[in-house]
């Protein structure tokens, strides 16, 4: 049961704020790119290409606990539940929960991109037909509006997979999870993916991968910038790098410039020294206990997590706090 389309778009971020952001960004003393316009359609379909990887485990992982463990969380989420998934793209791991969640069920997928959205709501509501299925177009890690439902529901849960949480800093984090809280309400849950801590070739190498699909991707924004605002970064002179750095936890996304150089960006120009780099991504990597002290920092009571036999990547399950 698919709903009527959703309101239009909101128009995605304008030109403007994307040179303002570029432009401040590549001003700091550590340049910076916000990793948010990665996402064009070449960058969307690298991306795809990156999931496939076999260096990059943290999809297949994912799916393979899903596959395994979903018919404990569908449990957990229980009948009369509106499951909202954030970033839902093309609501690939989400067919195990619809399946294994228990009638009646309202499933709403929230994602920026309103093609894919619609695309993947029409599939996921011709696949379940007593689901209620409503797209909601919205950039999630903004405040947006729930829809009406005709499904009587109790309560609410928010899936959050992919360990898209790893991409935000750790206050950040915190403020959109205390945000999804206040969305799911007393009663409600979260079940989120989250990617763990492991050994530095591991994680180096799921994030430069020997065909170079990520340092495409990584260098997309450079062609983004030349495209949209017109620049001149000659995407050769930037080579792509990805470092664990263990005392946060986290991997780093660069782009360092191969020399001394200047680059324009429409009327400005950006000084670069050799060696001098653009930080573009965040990956925060997770121990158990430590994500769990940001979920519960967020307002989230302590929850279960699954995981795989490697012990790569997790899912939680938290409900909110009473
Ligand atoms: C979307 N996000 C969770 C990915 C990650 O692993 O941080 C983005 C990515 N960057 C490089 N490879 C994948």
């Amino acid at each position: 049961m698919l709903s009527p389309a959703p309101s239009q778009c909101p128009s995605i971020t304008s030109r403007e704020q994307f040179r303002s952001d570029v432009l401040a960004g590549l001003r700091a003393p550590q340049k910076v790119l916000p990793s948010k316009y990665f996402y064009d359609q070449r960058g969307s379909q690298l991306f795809d290409q990156i999931c496939e990887l076999p260096e990059y485990y943290l999809t297949r992982t994912e799916v393979g606990i899903m596959e395994e463990h979903a018919g404990e969380m569908g449990e957990l989420i229980g009948p009369r539940s509106m499951l909202i998934e954030l970033g839902s793209g093309s609501s690939m791991k989400t067919g195990w929960l619809l399946e294994s969640t228990p009638l009646p069920l309202c499933y709403v997928p929230v994602d920026i991109s309103g093609e894919h959205l619609l695309e993947a709501a029409d599939r996921i509501a011709e696949q379940f037909t007593d689901i209620e299925v409503l797209p909601v177009c919205a950039d999630f890690s903004a405040k947006f509006e729930l829809p009406e439902t005709e499904t009587d529901i109790d309560r609410r849960v928010v899936y959050f997979p992919g360990s898209t949480i790893g991409n935000f800093r750790p206050e950040p984090a915190r403020q959109l999870l205390a945000q999804i809280a206040e969305l799911v309400g007393p009663g409600g849950g979260l079940l989120i993916g989250f990617d763990l801590a492991k050994d530095r070739q591991t994680l180096e190498a799921a994030y430069d991968d020997a065909d170079n699909v990520t340092a495409a991707f990584n260098k997309n924004l450079l062609r983004r910038i030349n495209q949209e605002l017109d620049g001149d970064f000659s995407l050769d002179q930037f080579r792509h790098q990805a470092v664990y750095n263990e005392s946060h936890s986290r991997v780093e996304m660069h782009l360092v410039s191969r020399t001394d150089q200047e680059v324009r960006i429409g009327k400005a120009q950006v000084p670069f020294s050799a060696g001098e780099s653009i930080r573009t991504e965040l990956s925060h990597k997770y121990r158990p206990d430590s994500f769990a002290d940001l979920v519960q920092s967020a307002g989230f009571a302590p929850g279960q997590i699954w995981t795989d036999p490697k012990q790569l990547f997790a899912v939680g399950y938290y409900p909110t706090a009473s």
